[in-house]
């Protein structure tokens, strides 16, 4: 199939829609038989996760809520660095069960500052989903508890994600040349 321009990078095919597809209905599957009765809120990181939780929620069949949220970080005034915090997070997480939805977990570096928002508000769990995680790259203590796909650390685009703001309608996951 073939391979596709953004800005001056080249992409090529990398993980179809079909193979995508299979794969969330397996972990759709696994949530829906974890999740029976717990009513559980997916909230989704936008920008990225946008195409992954729309098609993941719809295969799970259990009662869910959903919601989205983004993340902004700023650059801390102390030691600690970054500081990342929510925006657009009204729901109240006291008691509930939670699935955080990402589309990639690279560093974890922002999962890492972000979760301790989540747990300060007290829910009954917490669980993540990510499309993908690069294990090579993990520099943080950050455990998906649902995978797309483990892929090795190159750069990819589709499906959600972009370079540089582009390449997030492309129905399939293309990898850098
Ligand atoms: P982390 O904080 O290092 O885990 O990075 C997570 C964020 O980096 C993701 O939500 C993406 O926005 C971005 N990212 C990391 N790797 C890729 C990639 O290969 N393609 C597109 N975006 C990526
Ligand atoms: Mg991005």
């Amino acid at each position: 199939m073939a391979t596709v321009t953004i800005h001056d990078k080249v992409f090529a095919p990398f993980i179809s829609r079909e193979a995508i597809s299979e794969r969330i209905a397996s972990l759709a599957a696994q949530i829906s038989s974890a999740y029976r009765d717990k009513n559980p809120l997916f909230l989704g990181i936008l920008n990225g996760s946008f195409i992954f939780a729309a098609d993941l929620v719809r295969e799970v069949n259990v009662p869910a809520e959903i919601s989205f949220i983004k993340l902004a970080s700023y650059k801390g005034t102390t030691s600690t660095g970054n500081v990342v915090t929510a925006i657009g997070l009204e729901e109240n997480l006291a008691g509930r069960h939670l699935i955080i939805v990402e589309d990639i977990i690279d560093t974890g570096k922002t999962l890492h500052a972000f979760l301790p928002e989540i747990y300060q508000r007290q829910p009954a769990s917490v669980a993540i989903a990510t499309f993908l995680t690069k294990p090579v790259a993990l520099k943080y203590d950050v455990k998906a508890d649902y995978i797309g796909f483990e892929i090795e650390d190159k750069f990819v685009v589709g499906y959600g994600l972009d370079f540089d703001g582009y390449g997030r309608n492309l129905p399939e996951l293309y990898q850098l040349v």
